[in-house]
């Protein structure tokens, strides 16, 4: 599927996204910028700012506020990146260098809490208290998901319900908050509202499930981020939960060895690669994406058919298609 040909009728909408994103990256303090265009301009796949624009325009909106709001939520979503980075100590994002790697922790704490500020003080232009309500409740979540997943760290009895807890928290709500957004600003019904905040909800959910599974068997170079990082940092996510629950017991000790590992080897990696798929656990983790994204569809089924119908369908298939 060529998504890009599917979105060429909000490119125009997206070239004014990422103008705002210039725009608002503007500080006296030169690191700010610096730091801040490195990773906001270094690409990315703009779900969420494509998501709200499309959310918006199948809702009928005619005004423009739905450019600033794409660019808050990209905002919000470039913090969460650079607290993340740090937390998980990456050294790659985006097919670069992270900026933990080059400008260090402390820089990459205080401009990603830069970005939250920043994003928030881009959303109260638009004057809409319910709009901000979403935002912030979303951006709490965000955090707590987080925290969540780090007492969970390395926490062998970590179940499927908890690992599904962390990704609601800390990347479906930020989705669904961008859709739902998209139609608020557009005065839809509560029904519709309704239905796009589950659309982005679930199109969340698969999508950070399909992230996990990368991070077992994408190619680094394609997906940007480094291959392994999950269990090298001890996050036990669903592949892994999927086979630790079938299992035998030294395989399980096995494994309980490596999360536990400041320094997990090439062999080994490939060794708790081979324990998860004889229990089925990437695919399986395929499987449970899927119906996510079978979810994801039926919600907006409310809507009349139209071209932005059609291209958020089109992402829906795209999360659960895309292997990099
Ligand atoms: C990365 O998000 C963090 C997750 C929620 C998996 P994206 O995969 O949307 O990252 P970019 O913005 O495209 O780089
Ligand atoms: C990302 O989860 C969660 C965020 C909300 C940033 P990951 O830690 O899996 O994301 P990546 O793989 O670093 O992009
Ligand atoms: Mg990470
Ligand atoms: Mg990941």
């Amino acid at each position: 599927m060529d998504i890009q040909k599917t979105l060429e009728f909000i490119s125009d909408d997206l070239t004014r996204v990422e103008e705002e994103f210039k725009h608002n990256l503007k500080s006296e303090v030169q690191l700010i910028s610096t730091v801040g265009e490195y990773l906001l301009l270094s690409g990315g796949k703009r779900i969420r700012p494509i998501l709200l624009l499309l959310a918006a325009r199948l809702s009928g909106y005619g005004g423009d506020k739905h450019i600033l709001l794409a660019s808050v939520v990209e905002f919000i979503h470039t913090a969460t990146l650079l607290h993340d980075d740090v937390v998980d100590s990456a050294e790659l994002r985006r097919g670069q260098e992270s900026s933990n790697s080059i400008w260090g922790n402390e820089a990459s704490v205080l401009i990603g809490d830069f970005l939250y500020s920043k994003s928030f003080s881009m959303a109260v232009k638009c004057d809409n208290i319910k709009i901000l309500r979403t935002l912030s409740d979303a951006t709490t979540d965000m955090a707590q998901g987080m925290v969540f997943e780090l007492i969970k760290t390395s926490d062998m009895e970590t179940t499927e319900e908890d690992y599904i807890r962390v990704i609601i928290d800390k990347t479906a709500v930020l989705i669904a908050a961008a859709c739902q957004v998209g139609g608020i600003i557009a005065g839809v019904d509560e029904s519709k509202e309704k239905a796009l905040r589950e659309f982005g909800m679930n199109i969340g959910i698969a999508f950070q499930l399909m992230d996990d599974r990368m991070d077992y068997i994408s190619n680094e170079e394609a997906f940007g981020k480094t291959i392994g990082t999950d269990l090298q940092e001890g996050k036990i996510t669903l592949p892994l939960i999927n086979a630790l629950e079938e299992c035998s017991g030294a395989e399980r000790e096995y494994i309980a060895g490596l999360v536990e590992s400041e320094n997990i080897t090439d062999k080994e990696f490939q060794e708790a690669l081979v324990i998860i798929n004889r229990y089925g656990g990437i695919e399986y983790t395929l499987d449970k994406a899927k119906d996510y994204i079978s979810k994801a569809k039926n919600s907006i089924a409310i809507f009349e058919d139209s071209n932005e119908k059609n291209a958020l369908l089109e992402l829906a298939d795209y999360v659960i298609e895309r292997e990099c």
